[in-house]
């Protein structure tokens, strides 16, 4: 049996896991927010749109930054250049983008512990700050490396390591593995968080069953859904505590999130462009009656504001009326 209450990360997802979407999150419920992987070249390199993505707010606490690379001067300028802000640091070596993994970053790194380890190394020796590490089992050709590397990155004095159980062939096909995430948590003594395929209270007990890891991280599963945290700690037990919005009705819940990303979002963004926003409005209305009609109309509307509240809208129509089952 697992600990009580072993924390729930919202997984790191590239043009969702925004600053405002990762309040969001917490405030449902998220022990851990992470942002999205963000190119140690374009953070070295001073570029505005990486500097965006590693954006925080003192609510956000711990702050977790999320990079990736190929070249390890530069993974460890940039954990240098992050440090002073950052709470922990989060290495990726699990993206399978071919752009990404053409570099010689990401997953693709799992094909050489030599140069993973090399590479952690080198930014736990400059870093102040805990090092994390996040990665897939192996790439899928040959045997796969996660657990040696985890081994041998314990030793090297990473804090703790989030798996997800597939390889980097497999990009999101198949099932994640948990049978081989449960050998990494056997082989360390350091925190592993498992991932991959967590998707509701039931997927949560037989994940931490299975692996018998410290943590779990939920991705897809928490698109338009950040409401899963408290229905995972609530389902199971974790947690009385009260949500912000009506428990007993999950339309309301839904236009509860989709208000509060907004008020967030405004928030932080001012009169800047939330380039999430469209995507968050698809997610947030997914499978509900009469959304994809809905859909239409907002692919014509381009101020953001009058997106929103259009959204808001459908949201509070369906949290009204009686008989929606969402
Ligand atoms: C849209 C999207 C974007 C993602 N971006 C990242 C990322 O920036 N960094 C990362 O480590 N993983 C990223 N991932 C992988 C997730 O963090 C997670 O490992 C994967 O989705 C498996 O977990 P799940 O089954 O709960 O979705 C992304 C996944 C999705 C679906």
């Amino acid at each position: 049996m697992w600990t009580a209450n072993p924390p729930l990360f919202l997984a790191p997802m590239a043009g969702v896991t925004d600053l405002a979407y990762r309040l969001l999150a917490s405030e449902c419920g998220a022990d851990y927010t992470v942002t999205e992987f963000t190119a140690a070249s374009g953070l070295t390199r001073r570029n505005t749109n990486s500097w965006l993505k590693v954006e925080s707010d003192p609510r956000e606490s711990p702050f977790i930054p999320q990079i990736f690379g190929g070249d390890i001067d530069e993974m460890v300028t940039t954990v240098k250049l992050l440090q002073d802000r950052a709470d922990i640091i989060d290495l990726n070596f699990g993206c399978p983008a071919p752009k990404v993994c053409r570099n010689d970053a990401g997953a693709a790194l799992l094909r050489d512990p030599d140069r993973v380890v090399q590479m952690v190394r080198a930014c736990i020796e400059a870093a102040d700050v805990p090092i994390t590490v996040k990665m897939r089992l192996g790439t899928g050709s040959g045997p796969n490396t996660a657990l040696e590397i985890c081994e041998r990155l314990e030793a090297e004095g990473v804090e703790r390591i989030c798996v997800h159980g597939r390889t980097l062939r497999q990009r999101y096909s198949g099932e994640s593995d948990w049978s081989q995430i449960r050998d990494i948590v056997q082989a360390v003594q350091i925190p592993v968080i498992a991932n991959g395929d967590v998707v509701d209270a039931k997927t949560t007990a037989a994940c931490l069953e299975q692996t018998g890891a410290a943590g779990l991280m939920v991705g897809r599963g928490a698109i338009g859904r950040p409401t899963l945290f408290h229905e995972i700690k609530r389902d199971l037990g974790w947690s009385n505590d009260k949500p912000p919005w009506r428990d007993d009705d999950p339309a309301v819940a839904r236009y509860w999130c989709w208000e509060r990303y907004i008020e967030l979002s405004s928030e932080l963004y001012h009169e800047h462009y939330n380039k999430n926003l469209k995507r968050h409005a698809v997610s947030f209305t997914k499978g509900l009656p009469g959304a994809s009609a809905m859909r239409v109309e907002l692919h014509s509307i381009h101020d953001q504001r009058l997106l929103g509240r259009r959204v808001s809208e459908y949201l509070e129509n369906l949290a009204c009326s009686p008989e929606v089952v969402v």
